[in-house]
């Protein structure tokens, strides 16, 4: 084999209680390049594992306390990335075919055959491990080129109707606080917070001579204006890693009494994250000025939640939103203040 077609620089631990068969190994290794440090016991070898992170494991099958099979499982339960090579003295002695399945060991080597076999088995699986991590990485910067791609949107609805760039920060700002009383769990603040964000995007679907008319709307304009939920849902139906925001933004103006667009649900049936953003929604629109009304005060924002409670919102929601306002007093003041031109 030529040494030039080796990955060098893989980090290795090796579990064997065979101080001898480790030495052969870790000479050979470290004369390809990698780093290699062995342990005769599995129990500090977990220990190693756990608190630094390695390319492979090289683990004998028969050992004791624990043998290779459990040794691999207990890994296993914190790593599921790392490439594992079970080896025993013999066939007879090696681990049954499920096994191997089971804990996602990609490779068995016998120590009686030769070692040029185990190099290949290691450079295989440092290419296969650089393989992962490159596309690991390349979905992860895909995820970012989405989520560019409709703050672009976001942009460029906000650079004809200012409104709707400043109205989605602050009722992002109106959610992050109303999901923080709520003990939110953080996964579900972050699809609120993304759905918050860009729950208007479809006003982009919406004509300018609707969108941005100075004056009250006719039947016919506020009927077109009702789409823009949908048209959201449907530019976000682009990717998979939307799914979670989708129902949350496709349903911001459903109303608890089933009253609501696009898709007229009730009560519970709506999404919990749409019924919470549909309140912080509606109390920025309150208190916000517009062509064809003047901003309420908060106190006067609250009172209008109120009488909406089982009707336009999630009673128990409306409720535990105007003690959250009411607590934020000063905090929602400056939201007010800080994400509104003037
Ligand atoms: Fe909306
Ligand atoms: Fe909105």
């Amino acid at each position: 084999m030529n040494s030039n077609d080796i990955i060098k620089n893989a980090k290795i631990l090796v579990i064997d209680e065979d101080v001898n068969m480790m030495e052969i190994i870790s000479e050979i290794l470290t004369g390809y390049g990698h780093t290699v440090v062995t342990f005769t016991e599995p129990v500090s070898a977990i220990e190693e594992l756990k608190s630094s992170k390695y390319d492979l494991l090289i683990v004998n099958y028969l050992m004791s306390p624990v043998n290779g099979d459990r040794v691999v499982e207990l890994v296993r339960e914190f790593d599921k990335e790392i490439y594992i090579i079970l080896m025993s003295m013999h066939r007879d002695l090696a681990p049954s075919i499920e096994t191997m399945q089971n804990l996602d060991i990609q490779a068995y080597f016998e120590k009686s055959s030769r070692f040029d076999q185990l190099i290949i088995m290691i450079q295989s699986g440092i290419k296969y491990i650089e393989q992962i991590r490159k596309v690991k990485s390349m979905n992860l910067k895909l995820d970012q080129y989405l989520f560019d791609f409709a703050q672009i949107l976001l942009n460029t609805i906000t650079a004809k109707d200012h409104y709707t760039g400043e109205h989605s920060k602050r009722v992002k700002a109106y959610c992050e606080l109303f999901a923080k009383s709520l003990g939110l769990s953080s996964s579900d603040t972050e699809n609120l917070l993304t759905a918050a964000s860009f729950h208007d995007v479809g006003k982009i679907g919406i004509p300018d001579s609707v969108l941005l008319k100075n004056g009250k709307l006719t039947d016919d304009e506020y009927d077109t204006i009702k789409l823009h939920p949908v048209i959201a849902a449907n530019i976000f139906s682009v990717s998979d890693i939307f799914d979670a925001i989708v129902p949350i933004i496709k349903h911001h103006h459903e109303r608890y009494d089933g009253n609501g667009y696009p898709d007229k649900l009730k009560g519970d049936a709506i999404e919990y994250l749409a019924r919470i953003l549909s309140i912080c929604d509606s109390f920025d629109a309150i208190v916000s000025k517009r062509p064809y009304k003047d901003e309420c005060s908060i106190e006067e924002a609250l009172e209008e939640i109120k009488k909406s409670a089982n009707t336009q919102f999630d009673g128990s929601l409306s409720e535990k939103f105007i003690d959250t306002i009411n607590q934020n007093m000063d905090h929602v003041k400056d939201i007010i203040v800080n994400n509104t031109s003037k």
